[in-house]
């Protein structure tokens, strides 16, 4: 696991949105996992500023958004059908019909799930996964105990979990209590992933994903099984690391064909 660490959250935003350009640039046909939440806004501002001077473009790249609220209509502002509407396709210029998010909606969840990840395979798998990371620990919405093996499925949401997107909506029993999310297995089998994480809040489950152990009570470790992950940080969240002194020294001392800059 590469591990970037950096002043902050705009320079975080900044590195981790290099990175995901530099894939696509080399790859305009690149499938994108695409996650929700605040913690990739600064990666897609990155991206859509670089759209914007044109040098570069997502119209030939195809996204599958890692997960979707159960139970509230698509229409609604805070679906991550229409964030993924509003903060990735539009600002990004990703042809509409190229990217999809899981059926929350759908009248048999579990046929829709299966086929979700029958369309990931079928597009070819994902090139690159861009992830969050809860307090929890969680990736995706796979709470802690979720299986390392796990398919695209419905996932009760922790407590933890409602409570802290709770600032996304009105009040906090307005937070759905289910979701679909891509499973722990599905993620792992992206070419790379690319996690992010900013503030002192997420310190604790970083060092516990980095450096824990491996553990189905912090889903985040699963990073650790998979070959080509990357985990973009600022000082705060980094604050738990045993070995910071080395990810630093790592970073500034990379070889050229590690460069994406
Ligand atoms: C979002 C997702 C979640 C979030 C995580 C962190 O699609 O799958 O795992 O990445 O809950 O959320 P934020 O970034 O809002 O702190």
């Amino acid at each position: 696991m590469e591990i970037i660490i950096l002043p902050d959250a705009a320079e975080v935003g900044r590195v981790a949105g290099a990175k995901i350009a530099s894939i696509v640039a080399g790859r305009p046909q690149a499938v994108i996992g695409l996650a929700t939440g605040s913690s990739p806004q600064g990666i897609y501002k990155e991206l859509a500023r670089r759209v914007q001077e044109d040098s570069l473009s997502f119209t030939e790249a195809r996204g599958f958004a890692l997960d979707e609220y159960v139970g509230i209509p698509a229409d609604h502002p805070e679906s991550y059908a229409s964030v993924i509407t509003r903060e990735v396709v539009a600002p990004l210029g990703f042809e509409p019909s190229r990217v999809r998010v899981p059926d929350g909606r759908a009248a048999d969840l579990a046929a829709a799930a299966k086929e979700y990840d029958r369309a990931i395979a079928e597009a070819g798998g994902i090139d690159v996964q861009i992830l969050g990371i809860g307090s929890n620990g969680h990736i995706g919405f796979n709470e802690p105990t979720s299986s390392f093996a796990s398919r695209t499925r419905i996932k009760t949401l922790a407590p933890k979990t409602r409570q802290d997107n709770a600032r996304f909506f009105d009040s906090p029993d307005q937070v759905p209590t289910h979701c679909m999310t891509q499973g722990l297995g599905t993620i792992l089998e992206a070419r790379e992933l690319v996690l992010v994480a900013q503030g002192a809040g997420k310190a604790d489950a970083v060092a516990a994903a980095v450096e824990g152990p491996l553990s189905a009570f912090v889903p985040g470790s699963a990073l650790q099984l998979h070959e080509h992950a990357t985990v973009v940080i600022d000082e705060a969240a980094a604050s738990g690391l045993r070995l910071s002194d080395y990810y630093r020294y790592t970073y500034d001392n990379r070889p050229d064909w590690q460069r994406f800059e």
